[in-house]
Parts: structure tokens; sequence; C-alpha cells
């Protein structure tokens, strides 16, 4: 039968052992293995508070609160302690994870654009500054119908035009091809798009050619289209005198001739002077940049567009080309084969 001193003796003791494990408790189990021990369920305090039922009832109210007292400093102190725990743990990772700066650093292959896309950038970015935007990818496709690539672009059937450019048909269905040019994304935009219209779009493109220095079968165009009220021919002079201007920093002369393209009438090619150094001597000569032209009635048709009212102009570049120049390359096969010494020649 226990009594209030009893009691009262049991959990002073209680206070005083918990209290010095404590102390020398070093990690967070330790602590809650403490906790579990003295203020679980089945801990001490519980047993403790069990034997209330034989302390008479006067003096049961002030033991039971001594009791609550106890476990509610034992709580606190448990609480204290963790935190404390948690503390020194951060203060013994901050110690043990300096930075030592004088450390040799860990050396990271930097990488670089490739100089295609530099140059298809680049472009975009002249033209962009010039009020183009450039069409999505996702509208021009690269495996297109022969409506796109030729039909709607005013290639008659059976014309020889089409075999200008030797085209990659696909065992899909005769008429699934590979597109021979971007020209394509001429139709796809202006079937879905209000006028005007003032875009251009960069894009890969095939051809069933000789692979050479100068040519592959897969390379990239960059494709012009403006179509508004009152376009004229010197309209495309003036966007296209400009965009030289920009490629080259500085005014150049061009020259426009006479060529022929189903879908552009009149058809044109622009040439710029350009100056090459050889063997020390400044040489000058007329280097062929892009076709263009003004838009031909029957393509704006075919777009549901009245050829009355709209007029347009074209043009369409190629991008290795204008990227050999830049850069001064002279093998197209460089840009394909993926040889770190050629693309590192780009960085910075
Ligand atoms: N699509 C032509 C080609 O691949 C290039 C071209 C010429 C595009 C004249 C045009 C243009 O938009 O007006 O040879």
């Amino acid at each position: 039968m226990s009594t209030q001193v009893d009691i009262k003796n049991e959990l002073e003791t209680l206070r005083q052992t918990a209290e010095s494990e404590l102390d020398s408790a070093n990690s967070v189990q330790a602590v809650d293995d403490i906790r579990v021990k003295f203020l679980g369920r089945k801990g001490q305090i519980n047993d403790i508070k069990r034997n209330l039922k034989d302390v008479s009832n006067e003096e049961r109210p002030a033991i039971g609160a001594l009791a609550n007292e106890v476990s509610d400093a034992l709580q606190h102190q448990i609480e204290m302690k963790l935190e404390s725990l948690k503390h020194a743990e951060i203060n013994a990772k901050i110690q043990s994870e300096t930075l030592d700066v004088t450390m040799p650093g860990v050396f990271h292959r930097q990488g670089v654009l490739h100089p295609l896309t530099m140059m298809t950038e680049e472009l975009s970015d002249m033209f962009r500054s010039m009020g183009f935007d450039v069409i999505d990818d996702n509208f021009c496709p690269e495996v297109e119908t022969d409506y796109y690539n030729f039909d709607a672009l005013n290639f008659p059937p059976n014309h020889p035009a089409r075999d200008m450019q030797d085209t990659f048909y696909t065992d899909v269905d005769s008429h699934v091809l590979l597109r021979s040019q971007t020209s394509n994304s001429q139709i796809r935009y202006m079937e879905k798009n209000p006028l005007p219209v003032r875009v251009i779009s960069p894009g890969r493109v095939y051809r069933n050619e000789d692979v050479s220095s100068k040519k592959n079968v897969l390379f990239h165009q960059l494709e012009g289209l403006l179509v508004d009220e009152d376009v004229t021919v010197s309209d495309l002079k003036g966007i296209l005198q400009e965009f030289i201007k920009r490629l080259f920093g500085e005014e150049r002369p061009t020259r426009f001739r006479t060529s022929y393209f189903p879908f552009t009438e009149p058809s044109m090619e622009m040439d710029v002077l350009y100056k090459r150094t050889v063997n020390g001597q400044v040489k000058e000569e007329w280097l062929e940049i892009m076709g263009c032209g003004m838009v031909d009635p029957n393509v704006l048709e075919n777009c549901g567009i009245d050829a009355e009212k709209y007029t347009g102009f074209a043009f369409g570049m190629g991008i290795e080309r204008l990227a050999m120049l830049k850069y001064n390359i002279h093998n197209i096969r460089d840009f394909y084969q993926n040889d770190l010494r050629f693309l590192n020649d780009f960085k910075g």
C-alpha cells in the first residue's frame, strides 16, 4: 500500500534518474528511448499514476498534480534536448564540410551550339528585327505530300521543274516525300493564317544528290514570305538589301539576276559582291546568296487568297552556304560529322 510520501519520493527519484539519463544521452535515438521509458504508455510515470488509487481521497489531487508536473517538466526537457542535439548535428556538419577554396575544381567540359544552329538563330534574329515572325516547326512537316512540296507551289504535273530537285519519295504512298524545299511552309502558313503575312521558316530539306564538299543529301534552308496589299519588287529588294547589310555588318553591292522558280513571277537570284583574300590578294566576286521573287498569283489563289487584291514576295536561302561563307568552312560534310575538333572551333 503506497502512501503519499512513498509516491512523492518515487516521483522525485524518477525525476532525478530521468534528468541524469537525459544529460548523458547523445543521440536522438537515446532521447527517444528515455521518453518511452518514463513517459510512454507503459512508462514509469504511468506506473506511479496507477498507484494513486491507493492514496486517500484528500491527498490524491495534490499528488496527482505533482505527477503531472514531473511528467510535463520531463516532456519539456526532452524537447530541449532534441533541439540541442539537432543544433549539435548541424554544427558538426558545418565543421566537417568546410569548403577548401584552394582545392582544384572539377573540370566540366562546356558544350557549344552547333554552327548551323548558331547561323539559324542569327538569321532568325535578323528577320525578327525586321518584323518577321518565325513559323513554328510543327507547321511544316519534313515528311510532306507532293501537294505542298510541288502542286500548290505551281509546279505543273510532270513538269521538268520537279526534276530540278531530286526528290526522295517514300514507300508510304506515291504522294508522300521528304520535302525538297522549305517552300512548303508558304502554303502551310497561308492556308491557316490571316493576311498580312510576314514570316520566315527555317528547316531541314532533303535531296537525292551525290554527296560532295558542296552538296549533301540533307541540308537546311530558310524561307521567307511577305504578302500584303501593294507589295512590290522594290519592297523585296529593300528588305533583302537590309538583310545583307545586317548579315555582313556593312553595306554590300548586290545584284538581282532573272531566274526561274514555278512559284514566283518574276523570279530572281540575288548575288552579293564578296571580298575574298587569295594568296594575300583581295579578290572580289559575285556570290549567289538566295532565290527570290514575287509570289505567283496561282500560289496565292491555291491558298484562297484574292490575287487581285494581294501581292507578295518570297525568298529562300541555304543555311549551310551562308555558314560556310561566314565561318570560312570549305567542306559541307564538316557540319554533319560531329567531330569535336571542328565543333570546338565555334567556342566563345
Ligand atoms: N525553294 C527554292 C529552292 O529550293 C528556293 C527559293 C527560290 C525559295 C525562290 C523561294 C523563292 O521562296 O522565292 O531552290
